[in-house]
């Protein structure tokens, strides 16, 4: 088998798992394809057999069905897989062989210290003359196959290219009798293993806020504080759950199993995701969320629709600050202006008409950019509700980001003379996650590279700050 082969094949692969999609459904999702790939994952690759040409010497190292672990000892990816590799061969080698190849040319004390430190017990050769990896067609490490010897010839079962983190449950899967056995009861595994048959509701997912709440915290650099990591993470405080070791590295951010419990339905445990949300989305770190406000925001299948240039340029949104952040939008209500809260607040008043927001329009001034609503929309506050207007005449220019961009619509507030449950709040209890959200919509990474909440946040304050902030 050559490169294009396997190249081919994997093309094949992808094309037959694009679920083809049309209309929402009651919860606000694309129709989907549940579980697409999972012909592929337990079946036979491929349409036809298919046998490795490896070079005489190593074939003839093949006794029995052979993980065949193709990588390079100072590659970082192989050294971030290599625990989950040496777990891996320890749960499968009552069955199975295990071989690492390494690249010609690599020293061996390199491969020795290697196999040291990553408790790798199995042998690993060198593939001196590339005949190996010309065989295997593998582009880059850590790739990974396993093959089984059939009549002197070496049968492809199954192939990783590349080995990522939580490919092992798949492997094991692949030479288990009952291929869920894998699934013990209480295990994580992974949006890996997941993906790899529920194809479609991991591309969606990698749209969602969920799919980057631990590049928050390392951001933030809160990746390492207790108080922030349980909720940004995938089981924390599960046994087997993330725990920060470099061994549950894969269970970082929100995925499918913090909604679907460990190993999804599959270890024979179901849970409903719908009472999974409140434990994370408490009324600490969420404003006002409710499970019917958060459903149709978390479409498993909202990636079905579009075209590779359509998903990059999504996730390019999400990653850059710039996608919608619907859960956290104010409730409905009036805008009234940040004069109209100056009778009962004269204090707060004065302190922001003074500060940068105050004057957020001045950068603007005289240029075009002031008539221009994709400018605008950060530099005023709006006058109504919904999503961003396209038109100016919907901002109060002569305010700049005024109280209501950042305390929400005050018209119920304003009417009632004051009150609490009518008016965001952002002061005392309220947690850094729900006041940097709000900050974040505008000062994005292309607006505020240097962002730093912990810096900027007193900059803003009504007054001066004593304490470090909650
Ligand atoms: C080997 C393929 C495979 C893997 C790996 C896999 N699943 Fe599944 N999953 C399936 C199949 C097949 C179904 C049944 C689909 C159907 O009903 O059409 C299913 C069903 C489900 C369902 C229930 C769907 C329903 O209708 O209620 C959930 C939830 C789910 N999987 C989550 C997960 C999670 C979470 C993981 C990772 C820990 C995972 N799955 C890993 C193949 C897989
Ligand atoms: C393990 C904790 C956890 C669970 C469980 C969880 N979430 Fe989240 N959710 C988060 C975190 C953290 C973020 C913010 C991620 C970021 O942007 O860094 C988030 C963000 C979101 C967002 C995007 C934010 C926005 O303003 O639009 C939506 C929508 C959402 N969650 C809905 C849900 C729903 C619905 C459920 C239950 C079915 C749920 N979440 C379960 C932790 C969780
Ligand atoms: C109890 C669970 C929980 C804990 C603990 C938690 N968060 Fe969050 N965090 C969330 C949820 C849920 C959201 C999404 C809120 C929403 O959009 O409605 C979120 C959102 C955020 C956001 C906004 C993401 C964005 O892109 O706008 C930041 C920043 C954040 N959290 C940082 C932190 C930090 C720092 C800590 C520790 C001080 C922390 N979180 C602790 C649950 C939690
Ligand atoms: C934030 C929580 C959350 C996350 C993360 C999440 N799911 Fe779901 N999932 C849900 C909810 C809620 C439903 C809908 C349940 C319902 O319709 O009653 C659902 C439904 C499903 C279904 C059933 C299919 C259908 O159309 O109803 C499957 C399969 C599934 N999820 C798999 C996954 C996989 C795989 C991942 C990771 C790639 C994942 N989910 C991530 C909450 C989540
Ligand atoms: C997503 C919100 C957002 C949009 C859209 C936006 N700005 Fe800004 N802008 C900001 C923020 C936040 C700052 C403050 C940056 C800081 O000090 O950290 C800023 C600062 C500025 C400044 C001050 C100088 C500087 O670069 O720091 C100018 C000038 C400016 N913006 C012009 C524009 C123009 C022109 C447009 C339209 C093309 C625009 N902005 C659109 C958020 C935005
Ligand atoms: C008629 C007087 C009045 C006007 C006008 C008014 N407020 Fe208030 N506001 C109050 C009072 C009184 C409280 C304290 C409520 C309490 O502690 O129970 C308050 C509290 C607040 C709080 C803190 C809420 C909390 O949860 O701690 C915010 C934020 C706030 N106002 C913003 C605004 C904004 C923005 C405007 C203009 C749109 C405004 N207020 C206009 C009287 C007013
Ligand atoms: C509606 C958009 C918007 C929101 C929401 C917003 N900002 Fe800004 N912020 C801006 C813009 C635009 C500027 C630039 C003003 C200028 O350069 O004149 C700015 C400037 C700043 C500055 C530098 C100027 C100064 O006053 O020292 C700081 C610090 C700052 N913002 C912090 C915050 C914090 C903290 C939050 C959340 C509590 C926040 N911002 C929320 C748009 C926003
Ligand atoms: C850039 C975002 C931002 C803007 C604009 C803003 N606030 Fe605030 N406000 C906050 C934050 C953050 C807190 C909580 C921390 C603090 O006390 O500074 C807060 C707290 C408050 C409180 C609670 C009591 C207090 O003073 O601590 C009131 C009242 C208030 N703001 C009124 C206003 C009014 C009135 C305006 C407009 C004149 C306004 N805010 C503009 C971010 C903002």
């Amino acid at each position: 088998m050559n490169t294009r082969r396997v190249a081919a094949l994997l093309l094949v692969l992808t094309v037959a798992s694009a679920a083809v999609a049309a209309g929402l459904d009651a919860r606000g999702w694309h129709t989907g394809t549940p579980a697409a790939n999972a012909v592929r994952v337990l079946g036979p690759v491929g349409t036809e057999p298919i046998d490795v040409p490896f070079p005489a010497d190593f074939m003839a190292r093949l006794k029995r069905t052979t993980f065949v672990i193709y990588f390079s000892p100072t590659c970082p990816h192989c050294q971030h897989v290599a625990p989950e590799i040496a777990q891996l061969a320890a749960r499968i080698g009552d069955r199975v062989d295990v071989i690492g190849v390494a690249p010609g040319g690599t020293p061996p004390d390199q491969i020795r210290a290697f196999r040291k430190v990553y408790g790798w017990t199995f042998p690993v050769v060198a593939d001196a003359d590339h005949k190996i990896v010309s065989a295997i067609g593998a582009q880059g490490t850590p790739s990974a196959l396993l093959v089984t010897p059939l009549n002197g010839a070496a049968r492809l079962v199954d192939l990783w290219y590349p080995y990522a983190l939580g490919s092992g449950t798949l492997v094991e899967m692949r030479v288990s009798e009952n291929p869920w056995a894998p699934f013990g009861p209480g295990e994580y595994h992974g949006i890996k293993t997941c993906g790899a048959c529920h194809a479609a509701e991991a591309e969606s997912w990698a749209l969602t806020h969920h799919s980057i709440a631990w590049r928050t915290l390392v951001d933030d650099g809160k990746d390492k504080d207790p108080a922030c990591t349980g909720c940004h993470v995938t089981g924390a405080g599960q046994p087997m759950g993330w725990d920060g070791t470099a061994a549950t590295d894969r269970l970082t951010d929100v995925q499918c199993e913090a909604c679907h419990g460990p190993g999804g339905p599959h270890d024979g445990v179901v849970t409903d995701p719908k009472t999974q949300c409140v434990n994370c989305h408490d009324a600490k770190h969420s404003i006002h969320f409710s499970y019917e406000k958060g459903l149709p925001l978390i479409d498993h299948y909202a990636a079905s629709e579009l075209d590779d240039v359509g998903f990059d340029a999504a996730r390019r949104k999400l990653v850059s600050g710039e996608a919608p952040r619907a859960l956290l939008a104010f409730g409905d209500g009036a805008y009234v202006g940040a004069a109209a809260c100056l009778t009962c607040h004269a204090e707060e008043h004065a302190q922001w008409a003074t500060s940068g927001h105050g004057r957020a329009m001045a950068p603007l001034a005289g240029k075009p950019s002031a008539e221009d609503a994709s400018c605008v929309r950060c530099h005023a506050t709006r006058t109504q509700g919904g999503p961003p207007s396209t038109h100016v005449f919907d901002y109060r220019v002569d305010e700049g980001v005024g109280c209501e961009s950042c305390h929400g619509p005050g018209g119920a507030h304003v009417a009632a003379g004051g009150g609490k449950d009518n008016i965001v709040g952002l002061g005392e209890s309220c947690p850094v996650c729900v006041i940097e959200a709000v900050c974040t919509s505008c000062h994005t990474k292309d607006w505020s590279p240097e962002w730093d909440v912990d810096v900027d946040l007193p900059k803003v304050a009504h007054r001066p700050v004593t304490g470090a902030h909650p």
